[in-house]
């Protein structure tokens, strides 16, 4: 398996050993997440491994040292993410999703870019704010969010997030963060999120999981563009980034800019 994955700032190959860009950059480690590794968080688990991949990831990916140094400089990280194609026997193909949890000196977890780089992405947003405590997750608001390619997504406060692929391509997302903890606990306690995608051919279904006493109607949502954000409908993240590299310093002053954030949803 070989596929060519051309996006506006980044080249690279998707194949059986990892993404493979250009000599040149600079990159970190490659990691597979097999189909049969996402088993905890299926509503119908592989009963034998299929061996195909369920996504390939890299923390890390910059076009010269002198570019990643600015990135450590203002200690974020950014990534590149790819869904496979097909399916999660029967489910829209997902990464494992989690909450982020608390920086010293913050009220607020810390917010997070996500830009579709190619295919067509959905993203869960499962708001809970009592995901620390020894107690049953007190979901508020439950989203799906369609993401088209070169749209972007900022994750709001208290909102578990996962990716979904739900075209009939791969899906490429770049993201953009400031480290924080993160926590998938509460999400593969209950065997997923509080709702399941099943792709039935050109239709997507929503399938409660009934592992959640209480949850809320799924709402579907898009996104639009935010001046305020730095998310421009013709520049990609990256380029925002690389001609002012305070644009996203939002990310890690989450206490100011939540309402800006609700406001990319529609
Ligand atoms: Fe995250």
């Amino acid at each position: 398996m070989e596929k060519l994955i051309h996006t506006k700032n980044f080249d690279f190959k998707v194949t059986d050993s990892g993404l493979v860009f250009d000599e040149s950059m600079v990159t970190g480690e490659v990691k597979f997440k097999k189909s049969f590794d996402m088993n905890p968080l299926l509503r119908k688990p592989f009963e034998e491994d299929d061996h195909s991949w369920n996504y390939v990831f890299v923390n890390g990916v910059y076009h010269s040292e002198e570019e990643k140094k600015i990135y450590e400089e203002k200690g974020m990280m950014n990534g590149i993410t790819v869904l496979n194609t097909g399916d999660l026997n029967g489910e829209v193909r997902k990464n494992s999703g989690h909450y982020h949890g608390f920086n010293e000196g913050h009220v607020l977890p810390y917010a997070e870019i996500y830009e579709i780089i190619y295919g067509k992405a959905a993203f869960f947003l499962q708001e809970a704010d009592n995901f620390l405590k020894d107690e049953e997750l007190n979901v508020k608001s439950m989203r799906m969010v369609v993401v088209n390619a070169g749209e972007k997504i900022v994750i709001p406060a208290f909102c578990a997030h996962c990716a979904m692929n739900i075209g009939d391509d791969m899906m490429a997302f770049y993201n953009l963060a400031v480290p924080c903890p993160l926590h998938y606990e509460p999400i593969t306690n209950h065997k997923g999120f509080g709702y399941y995608i099943l792709k039935k051919g050109n239709v997507l279904v929503a399938v409660k999981n009934p592992n959640y006493p209480i949850m809320p109607e799924l709402e579907v949502k898009g996104v639009k563009p935010s001046e305020e954000l730095n998310l421009f409908a013709d520049r990609t993240v990256f380029e925002v980034f690389a001609e002012n590299k305070d644009a996203y310093d939002y990310l890690g002053q989450p206490e100011q800019c939540q309402e800006a954030i609700n406001k990319i949803f529609y």
